[in-house]
């Protein structure tokens, strides 16, 4: 058979032995330890390097990405300033605005191999600006990504002026999954009710929903608990993801324990933010400092499905970020103690299967025969290795196509006794 492309000497993770993939369509067909007897249009020897399927950004807002400055920095560095500044920005929002900005961000993660996105779109707007725009973006870039949007209600569904109404149009014109922000309701009450009301209009529509809730330091804030029963009670086992659950940092362990378990039983996704988490959370203490990232560690032991997303790039609320998803992994491994052998190799799952599951692609995801040809080659052997280095996505995948690729950087250390230097390749 005559391949389109054959990876020789590829590290697949969690498997000690090198593979050869040959794809052929756009398609896997064909994984084994040697095909040296192959023939492919292009041959890619890959000389032990990691080949993992592609990074996902369960959590990123397109809407707001890239707009730093606008239209004044977040001088406080707090959730409810960029809030604010937010609001600032969005009555000059416009169509053309909100394409170019996700696109280019779009262009940075692609780069760094992230081909999967969950976007949240704010829709707290009378016009649906940024919606508008943003469904436009997903079908634009279906060649180098697949991108969901969230309905999201920045300002509350029952704190904003027709947060109800604005939520079902969104649906209506084509919004993948239904958000919530049930913290940020004006009361306890009101919480429960925006979460009531995004399982009814997920019902409604069909779709899957993905709330940020109990994004807070606050220990009292216990949406999630809610997320939990509603899925139960609608049957939405899967379905649902609570994103954020920073208050789960300061629960205490008692409750923290029961919510755990009900999580678990309810099969709810859990994303984490570790750049937006870390910077944000923690903003009311003094020392010490809460880190504010939810359990992930205490969720995966507990088998609650954990994610992670970027959330912020250069916006209010983070003013840096390049949209690599294995930095924000990196930065998970360190806030969330994930330091043990067996817990760097749990992180790579993090942004990669864990978030197949979020988004729900396991069909088309995964480096199997009979999937599509999705995949990256990293400059590094290992997970350990991808984590400890945050190297460069050399080749980037989709479908068998080569869709980016990257050029290590390259240093080199002269001492006085040498013309030519020495490479540096931080490997001991
Ligand atoms: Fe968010």
């Amino acid at each position: 058979m005559q391949y389109d492309v054959l990876l020789r000497h590829a590290r697949l993770h969690r498997r000690a032995d090198l593979v050869d993939i040959a794809i052929k369509d756009g398609m896997f067909v064909a994984i084994a330890a040697d095909l040296a007897q192959a023939t492919a249009t292009r041959a890619l020897d890959v000389e032990g390097r990691l080949v993992v399927p592609p990074f996902i950004d369960a959590h990123v807002h397109l809407d707001a990405v890239l707009t730093v400055g606008q239209p004044r920095y977040n001088a406080t560095g707090t959730l409810l300033e960029g809030i604010q500044i937010w609001s600032e920005r969005k009555p000059s929002l416009t169509h053309t605005d909100v394409k170019q900005r996700a696109l280019e961000e779009i262009r940075w993660e692609v780069a760094q191999g992230t081909l999967y996105i969950r976007s949240h779109v704010d829709v707290c707007d009378p016009n649906l600006t940024a919606l508008r725009a943003l469904l436009e973006v997903r079908q634009e870039v279906r060649d180098i990504c697949e991108l969901q949007l969230v309905a999201f209600p920045q300002d509350g569904i029952l704190s904003f002026p027709n947060g109800r109404e604005l939520m079902r149009k969104a649906m209506e014109l084509g919004c993948d999954l239904v958000g919530g922000i049930p913290h940020y309701e004006w009361t306890r009450d009101m919480g429960v009710e925006d979460v009531h009301y995004a399982f009814a209009l997920a019902k409604e529509f069909q779709r899957d929903i993905d709330c940020h809730c109990d994004e807070t330091d606050d220990p009292q804030s216990r949406f999630t608990e809610v997320m939990a029963a509603d899925t139960l009670e609608y049957g939405w086992q899967g379905r649902v993801t609570a994103s954020h659950c920073t208050a789960m940092h300061s629960y205490d362990n008692a409750y923290a324990f029961k919510l755990l378990r009900l999580l678990a039983r309810a099969q709810v996704n859990v994303v984490a933010n570790p750049f937006d988490n870390v910077v944000l959370q923690g903003r009311f203490d003094t020392y010490p400092k809460r880190r504010g990232i939810t359990r992930v560690k205490e969720l995966l032991a507990a088998g609650v499905n954990v994610a992670l997303g970027h959330d912020s790039i250069m916006d209010p609320w983070f003013p840096l970020g390049r949209g690599d998803m294995l930095a924000a992994a990196q930065l998970a491994l360190f806030l969330c103690h994930m330091s043990g052998y067996e817990e760097i190799q749990d992180v790579l799952d993090l942004i990669t299967t864990n978030a197949a599951k979020v988004l729900r692609v396991q069909d088309r995801y995964g480096i199997e025969v009979g999937k599509p040809a999705d995949f990256l080659v990293l400059d590094a052997p290992s997970a350990f290795e991808a984590l400890r280095l945050v190297p460069a996505r050399l080749h980037v995948f989709k479908g068998g196509r080569e869709i980016a690729t990257t050029t290590p950087a390259r240093s080199v250390v002269r001492r006085a006794s040498e013309q030519d230097g020495q490479t540096v390749h931080f490997h001991p």
